[in-house]
Protein backbone atom coordinates (compact mmCIF):
# COMPACT_ATOMS: atom_id res chain seq x y z
CA UNK A 1 0.00 0.00 0.00
CA UNK A 2 1.25 3.38 -0.86
CA UNK A 3 1.54 6.45 1.07
CA UNK A 4 -0.81 8.32 -0.72
CA UNK A 5 -3.21 5.23 -0.08
CA UNK A 6 -2.53 4.76 3.61
CA UNK A 7 -3.35 8.38 4.03
CA UNK A 8 -6.81 8.50 2.00
CA UNK A 9 -7.66 5.53 4.62
CA UNK A 10 -6.56 8.29 7.27
CA UNK A 11 -9.28 11.05 6.00
CA UNK A 12 -11.74 8.28 6.24
CA UNK A 13 -10.73 7.63 9.70
CA UNK A 14 -10.80 11.00 10.68
CA UNK A 15 -14.84 11.31 9.94
CA UNK A 16 -15.42 9.33 12.71
CA UNK A 17 -13.59 11.56 15.16
CA UNK A 18 -15.16 12.97 18.44
CA UNK A 19 -13.89 16.07 18.82
CA UNK A 20 -16.48 18.92 19.80
CA UNK A 21 -14.59 20.96 22.31
CA UNK A 22 -11.24 21.46 20.30
CA UNK A 23 -13.06 21.33 16.93
CA UNK A 24 -9.76 19.20 15.75
CA UNK A 25 -10.82 16.14 14.40
CA UNK A 26 -7.57 13.89 13.61
CA UNK A 27 -7.52 10.21 11.56
CA UNK A 28 -5.02 8.34 11.58
CA UNK A 29 -4.61 4.88 9.38
CA UNK A 30 -2.23 1.98 10.61
CA UNK A 31 -0.63 -0.10 8.02
CA UNK A 32 0.11 -3.59 10.13
CA UNK A 33 3.07 -5.59 8.48
CA UNK A 34 0.29 -8.49 7.26
CA UNK A 35 -1.42 -6.00 5.39
CA UNK A 36 -4.49 -5.03 7.50
CA UNK A 37 -5.05 -1.27 8.15
CA UNK A 38 -6.40 -0.09 11.50
CA UNK A 39 -8.35 3.33 12.02
CA UNK A 40 -8.05 5.89 14.60
CA UNK A 41 -9.69 9.14 15.77
CA UNK A 42 -10.09 11.29 18.05
CA UNK A 43 -12.24 10.88 21.18
CA UNK A 44 -12.32 13.58 23.54
CA UNK A 45 -14.64 14.24 26.45
CA UNK A 46 -16.21 16.58 28.93
CA UNK A 47 -13.40 16.08 31.07
CA UNK A 48 -10.62 17.21 28.68
CA UNK A 49 -7.62 15.74 29.86
CA UNK A 50 -9.47 12.12 29.16
CA UNK A 51 -8.83 12.88 25.47
CA UNK A 52 -7.40 10.27 23.24
CA UNK A 53 -5.63 10.91 19.93
CA UNK A 54 -6.06 9.43 16.55
CA UNK A 55 -2.61 7.70 16.62
CA UNK A 56 -2.83 6.39 19.92
CA UNK A 57 -6.89 5.10 18.99
CA UNK A 58 -5.12 3.05 15.79
CA UNK A 59 -2.52 1.13 18.12
CA UNK A 60 -5.28 0.22 20.63
CA UNK A 61 -7.35 -0.84 18.31
CA UNK A 62 -4.77 -3.13 16.38
CA UNK A 63 -3.19 -4.58 19.74
CA UNK A 64 -6.85 -5.16 20.83
CA UNK A 65 -7.08 -7.11 17.86
CA UNK A 66 -4.20 -9.03 18.40
CA UNK A 67 -1.79 -7.40 15.89
CA UNK A 68 1.51 -5.52 16.62
CA UNK A 69 3.35 -5.09 13.87
CA UNK A 70 3.61 -2.30 12.20
CA UNK A 71 4.76 -0.91 9.20
CA UNK A 72 3.38 2.46 8.93
CA UNK A 73 0.71 5.01 9.97
CA UNK A 74 -0.90 7.78 8.09
CA UNK A 75 -1.83 11.15 9.94
CA UNK A 76 -4.20 13.58 8.88
CA UNK A 77 -6.01 17.00 10.80
CA UNK A 78 -7.61 19.54 8.43
CA UNK A 79 -8.94 18.62 4.82
CA UNK A 80 -5.79 18.23 2.72
CA UNK A 81 -3.54 18.81 5.83
CA UNK A 82 -1.53 16.82 7.93
CA UNK A 83 -0.20 17.14 11.76
CA UNK A 84 3.19 14.93 12.89
CA UNK A 85 2.38 12.57 15.94
CA UNK A 86 2.29 14.21 19.46
CA UNK A 87 5.02 13.61 21.83
CA UNK A 88 3.05 10.61 23.80
CA UNK A 89 1.53 8.94 20.41
CA UNK A 90 5.27 9.08 19.15
CA UNK A 91 6.17 7.04 22.38
CA UNK A 92 3.71 4.21 21.71
CA UNK A 93 4.32 4.24 18.40
CA UNK A 94 7.93 3.44 19.26
CA UNK A 95 6.71 0.74 21.83
CA UNK A 96 6.20 -1.64 18.72
CA UNK A 97 7.56 -0.26 15.62
CA UNK A 98 10.40 2.12 16.07
CA UNK A 99 11.14 1.28 12.61
CA UNK A 100 7.83 2.56 10.88
CA UNK A 101 7.49 5.68 9.00
CA UNK A 102 5.18 8.08 9.82
CA UNK A 103 2.97 10.25 7.08
CA UNK A 104 1.58 13.08 7.36
CA UNK A 105 0.52 16.24 4.93
CA UNK A 106 2.33 19.74 4.78
CA UNK A 107 0.38 23.43 4.60
CA UNK A 108 0.00 22.17 0.69
CA UNK A 109 -0.80 18.80 0.92
CA UNK A 110 1.89 17.43 0.46
CA UNK A 111 3.13 13.75 2.17
CA UNK A 112 5.72 14.33 4.35
CA UNK A 113 7.61 11.29 6.12
CA UNK A 114 9.70 9.95 8.73
CA UNK A 115 10.63 6.86 10.63
CA UNK A 116 9.13 6.55 13.85
CA UNK A 117 12.27 6.49 15.56
CA UNK A 118 13.53 9.59 13.75
CA UNK A 119 10.74 11.68 15.86
CA UNK A 120 11.73 10.34 19.02
CA UNK A 121 15.54 10.15 19.51
CA UNK A 122 16.78 7.98 22.49
CA UNK A 123 13.08 7.13 23.18
CA UNK A 124 12.07 5.66 26.76
CA UNK A 125 12.92 1.62 26.56
CA UNK A 126 12.31 -0.54 30.02
CA UNK A 127 13.90 -3.32 28.58
CA UNK A 128 17.05 -1.33 27.76
CA UNK A 129 17.29 0.44 30.74
CA UNK A 130 16.69 -2.97 32.38
CA UNK A 131 20.37 -4.11 30.97
CA UNK A 132 18.44 -7.41 29.55
N1 LIG B 1 -4.66 15.08 18.55
C1 LIG B 1 -4.54 13.89 17.89
O1 LIG B 1 -5.52 13.17 17.68
N2 LIG B 1 -3.28 13.51 17.49
C2 LIG B 1 -2.14 14.23 17.70
O2 LIG B 1 -1.06 13.78 17.38
C3 LIG B 1 -2.23 15.56 18.33
C4 LIG B 1 -3.56 15.96 18.85
C5 LIG B 1 -6.00 15.48 19.01
C6 LIG B 1 -6.18 15.52 20.50
C7 LIG B 1 -7.31 16.50 20.66
O3 LIG B 1 -8.55 15.81 20.56
C8 LIG B 1 -7.17 17.43 19.46
O4 LIG B 1 -6.28 16.78 18.56
C9 LIG B 1 -6.61 18.80 19.80
O5 LIG B 1 -5.43 18.70 20.52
Amino acid sequence: MTAKELMAEAVRARKRAYAPYSRFPVGAALLARDGRVFHGCNVENASYGLAICAERNAVWQAVASGVKEFSAIAVTARDGRGAPPCGSCRQVLHEFAPHAWVYWRDARGRILRRRVGELLPNAFRLEELRGR
